[in-house]
């Protein structure tokens, strides 16, 4: 589990509030979701390389976009094998629309760690999971839970922001970060249904997504809010967004390294592009004052395996690896 201290766990799993709330919220919430939870293609699904296909997906894209690409990218990589022994360039691409390419190369870097140490089985532990590349605390859990059903607690943004407003005491924010992340894992646990830990876990995220919104929820359609000490409370969500790394003209580095596979993905004869044109190409006004910036985003792609530097007669040439 994550690094919650086995005294916070304990106390808080014997917390008579916690205690007597469980008992309350966790049948009530289970058959919420049996009615109205989404219906999902990996919710069916027993393949943990396709649970885990989804799980990657859905850390950095939303939803609508992943139900589009899911069913795509499982048709062109349906297995382990087929990820790991592809050509780079073709996951790339098949990755387009996704966002966030550093998550293809890792996919199929996982995929290929899959095959050649654990014989083709994905790890069940979360020490195991974490080892993998991509996989942090988070998507280490829902693994063991979603793919190899043991009982941990899966907390997300939608999670966590439940479980905030249901417990605003006991997980009142304090001055250190790492101690807050703390209590939410460990009264994840506490609350966790053993039994029946795989919907308990779905049942929150969808909680959260469809009713306990960020900025809209709806109380008066929550199963559990005569339990929630929050509800009918919050008037306005107060969505704190993450203070955005700036780039260039204030648009993040991110995006221009988003463009620039964007727009190597459409370039497939072998030479490669040249270094202006992809300047001019994924910047409008480029000038050579960008010309050291866009250098150092360049070799930060290729560090990351997304993109081929080939040097030829004096000229730059980029590509997708193969
Ligand atoms: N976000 C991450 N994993 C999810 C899942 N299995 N269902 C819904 N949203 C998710």
């Amino acid at each position: 589990m994550i690094s919650a201290k086995p005294s916070i766990t304990k106390s808080l799993s014997h917390s008579p509030r916690i205690l007597q709330l469980k008992k309350h919220i966790v049948p009530r919430l289970l058959r919420w979701y049996r009615r109205n939870g989404r219906e999902l293609p990996w919710r069916k699904e027993r393949d943990p390389y396709r649970v885990l296909v989804s799980e990657i997906m859905l850390q950095q894209t939303q939803m609508s976009r992943v139900l589009q690409k899911y069913p795509l990218f499982l048709k062109r990589f349906p297995s382990f094998q087929t990820l790991a022994r592809a050509p780079r360039s073709q996951v790339i691409r098949a990755w387009q629309g996704m966002g966030y390419n550093n998550r293809a190369v890792r996919l199929q870097q996982l995929a290929s760690t899959v095959l050649h140490q654990y014989r083709g089985r994905l790890p069940t532990s979360i020490l195991e999971l974490q080892k993998l590349p991509g996989i942090g605390p988070y998507t280490a859990h829902a693994l063991a839970c979603f793919v190899h059903k043991v009982p941990h607690p899966v907390v997300d943004t939608n999670v966590s922001r439940v479980l905030k407003r249901l417990f605003p005491r006991e997980l009142k924010p304090t001055q250190r970060v790492s101690e807050d992340i703390n209590r939410i894992w460990a009264l994840a646990h506490a609350l966790l249904p053993h039994r029946h830990a795989y919907d308990w876990n779905q049942a929150l995220m969808d909680l959260g997504a469809l009713v306990c919104t960020a900025a809209n929820p709806q109380c008066s359609k929550c199963p559990i809010s005569q339990a929630c000490p929050s509800a009918h409370k919050i008037t306005r969500g107060r969505v704190r967004r993450k203070k955005q790394e700036r780039g260039r003209d204030a648009i993040p580095n991110r995006i221009y390294r988003g463009r620039i596979i964007e727009f190597l993905r459409h370039r497939t004869n072998g030479r490669g592009v040249t270094f202006s044109l992809v300047a001019c190409a994924v910047k409008a006004n480029y000038t050579t004052k960008d010309e050291r910036w866009l250098r150092g985003l360049i070799r930060g792609l290729e560090r990351d395996g997304l993109l081929t530097i080939r040097k030829k007669k004096g000229n730059v040439f980029l590509t997708l690896p193969d």
